[in-house]
């Protein structure tokens, strides 16, 4: 059986009122229509029906079997259907047709739909599913087992409106049905070309018409307003959350941990509130990740500390390495193994070799620092001339003094000691010690003199 898939994603979503197209709005760090077109089976091509206005949705484009198609005006899912199919130029046994709003659907349940529109031989196969509040989806008027039609809210009887079983926006259609499309007329309340009616058209036809309905409503809630957002957030932060607990990560407020869908984690790693682990970001095992941190795109192996308030973008974090609190690791860093950056550190593009330690206020940037190095308090790397961008390299067992500058392009050689206080501007041969401050002059009685009638303390 040969299937494509179209994605109906034009849709003006003007109930989010936002300049962005609806489809492009994220759930934990990811657009609505990149759920939807990982749910689709693999071995089926896509078309995408998008408004010009949505090419961003371009660069989500990847590798697959993805083609996009213009929908010039917005008249409706069944215009956007047409223009989807025009698209097509393989030949399919039937068409799934999903819509770009619906994103927690699962893989499992398309092959689901499939599996059960192959089997019973149904010409259209709706999927359906029971909600408390039916009222934004259409109602499946049903006559015995088959599907005779489906309402809409806007045209739906008093009793119509008490149904429960709803349209999920998904559906199979043979091929042979969808010559059918050009009948549908207009709906006259919502001036727009309704898919769903094709359902009553084909019904007629004598074609033979089924629903699958899934007992899980969760899966099918269409976003439409900023409301639907939060609620769908809501729900897949659950469902990823309660996975990861299974795998033995603890979570000690799953309310308010975000782990983005592509996140790795470790068993025996915990997790303090108000955590944001994005993209696709690794957590090793036996970590602990305390309160206030933002993790993006990183690695962090195993039994690794990353304390409070601490931000990692990009970046590498070797194991058994503290980081934090109130840290900034900035993109392509690595650090450690057994490495410590303390609070109000901010490392940028830099690698720190292992047992290293930067632990208080200090900005290493574009520098490459070996093993077993101490930098004091205050420590600056001025990478930057104003200009350009230079290196600092600091090499194995260097000692550095608090409150150095140490000014780039500069070479400190092994075993060196920098005394504190100084400013570096020449490279630091092995072994020796760099000292740049001038000589301290104190000058006795000094209070005395300023002020006679000043007593000397
Ligand atoms: C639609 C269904 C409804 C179903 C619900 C499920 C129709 C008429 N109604 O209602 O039965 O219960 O989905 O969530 O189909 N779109 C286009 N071009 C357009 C209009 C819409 O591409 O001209 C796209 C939208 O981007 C969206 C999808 O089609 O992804 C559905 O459109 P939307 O307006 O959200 O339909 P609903 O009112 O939710
Ligand atoms: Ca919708």
């Amino acid at each position: 059986m040969k299937i494509h898939t179209v994605i109906l994603a034009a849709g003006l979503g003007t109930r989010m009122k936002s300049s962005a197209p609806k489809v492009l709005h994220s759930i934990l760090g990811k657009p609505m229509i990149s759920y939807v077109m990982e749910s689709v089976p693999e071995d089926s091509p896509i078309v995408i029906v998008i408004a010009k206005h949505s090419v961003a949705i371009e660069d989500l484009i990847n590798s697959r079997k993805i083609s996009l198609s213009y929908q010039q005006r917005q008249l409706g899912t069944a215009d956007a259907l047409k223009d989807g199919i025009n698209k097509i130029n393989t030949k399919f046994d039937f068409l799934l047709v999903l819509n770009g709003d619906t994103p927690l659907i699962k893989k499992r349940t398309l092959k689901k739909l499939i599996k059960s529109h192959i089997k019973s031989e149904n010409d259209i196969t709706v999927l359906s599913f029971i909600t408390t509040n039916p009222t934004a989806y259409g109602r499946i008027i049903r006559d015995n087992s088959r599907v005779k039609c489906i309402i809409e809210e806007k045209d739906a009887t008093k009793k119509e409106k008490d149904i429960k079983e709803v349209n999920s926006g998904i559906y199979a259609f043979n091929h042979s049905t969808l010559k059918y499309l050009r009948y549908i007329r207009k709906n006259k309340k919502k001036g727009e070309y309704y898919l769903t009616d094709m359902i009553s058209i084909c019904y007629e036809k004598g074609h033979k018409i089924g629903a699958l309905c899934i007992d899980d409503e969760d899966e099918f809630i269409g976003i439409n307003s900023r409301h639907d957002l939060h609620k769908a957030q809501k729900l897949l932060q659950a469902q990823i959350n309660r996975t990861w607990m299974e795998k033995g990560v603890t979570l000690m407020d799953a309310e308010s941990t975000f782990i983005h869908p592509d996140v790795k984690i470790g068993r025996d790693t915990v997790i303090y509130p108000n955590v944001f682990l994005e993209g696709k970001t690794r957590i090793g095992e036996g970590c602990i990740i305390n309160s206030n941190v933002r993790i993006i795109n990183s690695i962090v192996e195993d039994r690794v500390n990353i304390k409070d308030s601490t931000l990692i973008e990009h970046s590498k974090i070797l194991s058994f390495s503290i980081i934090g609190p109130f840290a900034h690791i900035r993109p392509d860093s690595k650090i450690g193994p057994s490495s410590r950056i303390g609070n109000f550190v901010e490392v940028k593009k830099s690698i720190i070799g292992g047992n290293t330690k930067a632990n208080h206020l200090s900005y290493i940037g574009d520098a490459e620092l070996g093993r077993d190095i101490n930098i004091g308090a205050g420590t600056i790397t001025c990478n930057y001339d104003g200009v350009k961008k230079h290196r600092s390299i600091i090499k194995d067992g260097v000692f550095i003094g608090s409150n150095t500058q140490l000014v780039a392009p500069v070479t400190i050689n092994k075993g060196a000691t920098i005394a504190a206080g100084s400013t570096i501007t020449k490279d630091v041969p092995e072994n020796s010690l760099a000292l740049t401050r001038v000589k301290q002059k104190n000058i006795k009685r000094w209070a005395k003199k300023k002020d006679p009638r000043g007593q000397i303390r």
